[in-house]
Order: structure tokens, then C-alpha cells, then sequence
């Protein structure tokens, strides 16, 4: 199998500079090649352009750099929809969280019947009609989400975002939709959250109203991860035991005290090893199909914190991609 490695330095999904170092720093920590060693093909993708231009629209709505966060997922989403129709595993290594706009919008027309595992302290169930922050890195999932865009001109009043429209004219790699290839979208039975333990008011009125699976810090504890993880497993594959899964792994889910160099980090998260478990059990699913490892940002902490994060955003990426302990 080929795995489609995807550098996406985005940094203007929230507030700090630094997430653009989080590609750079897996590469050279030698990402590919443990991929080789653990029998991958390697498809090593050009970095998909931070540097993407802001061309002036504005928005009124709570959603800072739209442009430039929208039109580099979009460049993003044509790279893992191209590397999964070719039945390739994008791997997509951020970056900010909104990168997974990008990553999943591609794997979602690709494969529309993924399902997907968010770790994450947060939701990112934000929208640009509720967000309290406006920062896009706190909205992947809202945007993609069904019942979270307000009906009428929705996503067209969200500049950058055009091309998750219903109304797309379609361009080069990125083709206008059809009713039988529809624009990307997530069904709440679609998506269960792990690790969650700081989600806004009105991302948590959503959650209860859409009925979406969650699985937080407090399940962990009660329940230990083991518990967890096949539950979270069983809940997306009691649709269909064949659907491909994505993995979405914000860094943030682990505990500060091991990662602390990331932009949201909060207190009470994932040890060491339940990190490693959940990435572990998502492999031993056989159905892990894409991925993403976000919101690492070696400028938010000391040089230990950073090398100690990086390592361990570089091993729970071997663990999901197949790394056993025997
Ligand atoms: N809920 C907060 C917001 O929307 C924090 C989001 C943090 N997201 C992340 N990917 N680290 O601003
Ligand atoms: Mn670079
Ligand atoms: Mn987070
Ligand atoms: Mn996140």
C-alpha cells in the first residue's frame, strides 16, 4: 500500500505563528522512512502552499483569514482526493486544525462513506454564525457537518469557502458537483469525538441536538480507553464493517504535561499511553483509510517541550500507520 505523505504548514486558522514548522519537523525527524521500514510505499507530496494570497474579501461573520484558510484547503482537499481515488492513504501533516476542511472535504468526495475518529480536547464543531473566537482551526467539522450551516446563501457568504457550494462552478482538479457526486458532507452518525474536555456552549447545544457520539475525558476515566475505543470503533462500523475511517489527531487531546507545545492546550488530557492506544485501536481496525496529525507548534514552549512533542506526534503517527510493540 502507498501512503500519500501531505505537508500542509497552514498557520491561519487561529491566532499564533508556528504551526507551519509542524510539517518541516516530522520530515526531518524521518517520517518516511519509518513509514518504509513499517512496509509503506512512500508518495512524498510538495508542501500545499502557506503562503496562499489573501485577496481582500471580508466577511462580516466570525471567521478570521477565510480566504487564505479556504482556498489552501481547497488546494489541500484536490491533493487527498486525488491520492484516495487512487487508492492511496493521504496522510495529511498540519499545520492547524482547519487543514482537516481540506483534508477530509478530499477523502469525503473520494469516499463518501467514511466515517471519522476526532481526537481533540475540542470539538471544532464551530461555524462562522457561532464561533465565539472566529478562528477557523475551531470549525473543521462544523463547516462539513449537516444541520450546522444556516439554510439560504450559507457558505457562499463565507469568502474562500465557495468551493464547498452546492452552486461550484468547478475548476481543474476540483470539478463542479452532480446530484450523484454531491458536495462533501458529514452525517452526525458519522464522526465520534475522543478526548474531549473543552467544548463552547453552543458547540455542546449541537452535539445534543444532532445526537453526535462523544467520548470525553470523563468516559476515558470512568470507562478506561480500552472501553472506549471499541465502542468509538463499533459505533462508525455498525453501518458498514467495510467503510473507511479517517483519523483527525489534534495533538492538543494529549495531556500538556507531554505535549506542551501546541496553541490550545488544556489541562486533564490523554497520558502518554492512552495516546498511543487510541492511535493503536484505530489501526487494529483495519479500516483506517486517511489521517491527519495537527496543531503541532514548537514555538509555544521551550526547545525540550518542542522535541518532546514533535517525538510524540511522530510516534503516534507510526502507531495509527501500523508500528506494533512486538
Ligand atoms: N473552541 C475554541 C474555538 O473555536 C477552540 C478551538 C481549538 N481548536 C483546535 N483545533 N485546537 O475557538
Ligand atoms: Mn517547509
Ligand atoms: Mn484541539
Ligand atoms: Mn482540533
Amino acid at each position: 500500500r502507498t501512503v500519500a505523505v501531505i505537508p500542509a504548514p497552514m498557520t491561519y486558522g487561529q491566532p499564533f505563528m508556528g504551526t507551519d514548522k509542524g510539517p518541516d519537523l516530522l520530515l526531518d525527524a524521518g517520517i518516511n522512512s519509518s513509514l518504509t521500514q513499517l512496509g509503506w510505499r512512500v508518495s512524498s507530496e510538495p508542501e500545499v502552499n502557506p503562503a496562499i494570497e489573501d485577496d481582500g474579501r471580508s466577511t462580516p461573520l466570525a471567521a478570521k483569514n477565510s480566504v487564505r484558510v479556504g482556498l489552501g484547503c481547497k488546494a489541500l482537499a484536490k491533493v487527498t482526493h486525488r491520492a484516495a481515488r487512487g487508492g492511496m492513504f493521504p496522510l495529511t501533516l498540519g499545520g492547524d486544525h482547519s487543514v482537516a476542511l481540506g483534508s477530509l472535504a478530499g477523502v469525503l468526495r473520494a469516499r463518501p462513506g467514511t466515517g471519522v475518529i476526532w481526537v481533540d480536547a475540542h470539538a471544532d464543531l464551530n461555524t462562522p454564525w457561532i464561533s465565539d473566537s472566529g478562528n477557523m482551526h475551531g470549525m473543521p467539522v462544523g463547516l462539513l457537518m449537516e444541520g450546522m450551516v444556516p439554510e439560504g446563501a450559507g457558505l457562499l457568504d463565507v469568502p474562500g469557502l465557495e468551493w464547498l457550494d452546492k452552486t461550484w462552478a468547478g475548476e481543474e482538479g476540483w470539478p463542479k458537483y452532480t446530484p450523484e457526486d454531491p458536495p462533501p458532507r458529514l452525517s452526525p452518525q458519522d464522526i465520534v469525538y475522543v478526548g474531549l474536555r473543552d467544548v463552547d456552549q453552543k458547540e455542546r447545544d449541537a452535539i445534543k441536538k444532532l445526537g453526535i457520539r462523544t467520548f470525553t475525558m470523563y468516559d476515558i476515566d470512568k470507562h478506561g480507553v480500552g472501553a472506549v475505543m471499541e465502542k468509538a470503533v463499533r459505533h462508525l462500523l455498525s453501518k458498514d464493517l467495510n467503510r473507511p475511517i479517517h483519523l483527525s489527531y489534534d495533538i492538543d487531546a494529549v495531556d500538556p504535561a507531554q505535549a506542551p507545545a501546541t496553541g490550545t492546550a488544556v489541562r486533564g488530557g490523554l497520558t502518554y499511553r492512552e495516546a498511543h492506544f487510541i492511535a493503536e485501536s484505530v489501526c487494529a481496525s483495519g479500516q483506517l483509510g486517511s489521517a491527519d496529525i495537527v496543531e503541532l507548534n514548537p514555538t509555544l514552549s521551550d526547545q525540550e517541550g518542542a522535541d518532546q512533542t514533535t517525538e510524540l506526534g511522530f510516534q503516534l503517527v507510526t502507531s495509527f500507520m501500523g508500528k506494533s510493540i512486538i
